[in-house]
């Protein structure tokens, strides 16, 4: 595990005493946040649908960081009003933010291409304008401060390899790859900015969002271990926070990328790794 004191010495945006707000924050990798970044001192913002879970993340954010350092705002991130309030309270009650963290997300299936179009919607409004909505705003005013900065976007490898089973969810995650990569670029090229930009691609994590397990599979990584990766990542200079978990390890998961772009460049069918007559040849590559 790297050391608070490591990465607080190489990253003056994550120091003692700044401000992080993460959205998704009652539960998974944004809690998991939550506490590891109060246990280094920040002050934090909790930003999540409301009800008791955000009530007992509260809680129990407060014991590490205590009850002043803590501001829970029930915010629908679907919403960009409920953003723009969620920075009013934030900029009113701690000053400036150091990290955004735009982590809430869905995995609800609304199924085919052609159904459900208020369901697509409804997902897209979340997982994908709602990291849009967090970087308008926070972004303009975190730039102002003029001091060091990090927005973390919670991206997928399903917005990269674009698996079947769910296709509204592979949309949204692609959307946030692009525009988080779009956003890096924007960032380095504004003058005397001194926010940055990372995109972090969780692996299999056991969280809220694991469908039907009530304990973690073996495969998955827990969200404490996503969040030790990711700072550790963030702290080599990493714009691209690729986890592993206990199944996919780094070079698996190159293979699949490079596979996935070379549909374009070989020429083969979409999503051709689970095309039946590219099973054989798919299986060679990954050797
Ligand atoms: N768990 C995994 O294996 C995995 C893998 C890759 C990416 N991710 C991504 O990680 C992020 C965190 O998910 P998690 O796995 O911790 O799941 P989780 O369900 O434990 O946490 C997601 C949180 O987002 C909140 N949320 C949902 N809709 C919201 C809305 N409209 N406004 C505000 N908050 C809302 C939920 O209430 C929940 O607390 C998501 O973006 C998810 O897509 C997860």
């Amino acid at each position: 595990m790297t050391t608070n004191a490591e990465i607080q010495t190489a990253l003056p945006a994550l120091a003692s005493g700044n401000v992080a707000v993460i959205t998704g924050a009652a539960s998974g990798i944004g809690l998991a946040a939550a506490k590891r970044l109060a246990a280094m001192g920040m002050k934090i913002v909790l930003a999540d649908i409301g009800g008791a879970r955000l009530d007992e993340a509260r809680h129990a954010v407060a014991a590490i960081a205590g009850e002043s350092a803590v501001l829970a705002v029930a915010t629908d991130v679907s919403k960009a009003d409920e953003l723009d309030r969620l920075a009013e309270r934030t900029f009113g009650a701690f000053g400036d933010v150091s990290l955004l963290m735009n982590n809430a997300g869905v995995g609800n299936n609304p199924g085919k291409p052609w159904e459900n179009r208020e369901a697509w919607k409804q997902l897209l409004d979340i997982n994908f304008w709602g990291v849009i909505h967090g970087v308008e705003a926070f972004a303009p005013r975190m730039l102002a401060a003029g001091k060091p900065g990090l927005i973390v976007n919670t991206g997928s490898k399903q917005g990269i390899t674009t698996p079947p089973g769910n296709l509204a969810y592979n949309v949204s995650k692609a959307g946030v790859k692009t525009y988080t990569e779009g956003l890096a670029h924007a960032l380095r090229n504004e003058p005397g900015a001194n926010v940055a930009a990372h995109l972090l691609i969780p692996g299999f994590t056991f969280t809220g969002l694991t469908e039907g397990a009530t304990e973690k599979p073996a495969g998955a990584w827990t969200g404490e271990q996503v969040i030790d990766f990711m700072l550790a990542s963030v702290l080599r200079g990493d714009f691209y926070i690729l986890c592993p978990d206990n199944e996919a390890t780094r070079s698996m998961d190159e293979k699949r990328m490079a596979w996935a772009i070379g549909d374009i460049i070989e020429n083969r069918p979409a999503l051709s790794r689970w095309h039946p007559d590219y099973k054989e040849a798919f299986a060679a590559f990954m050797k």
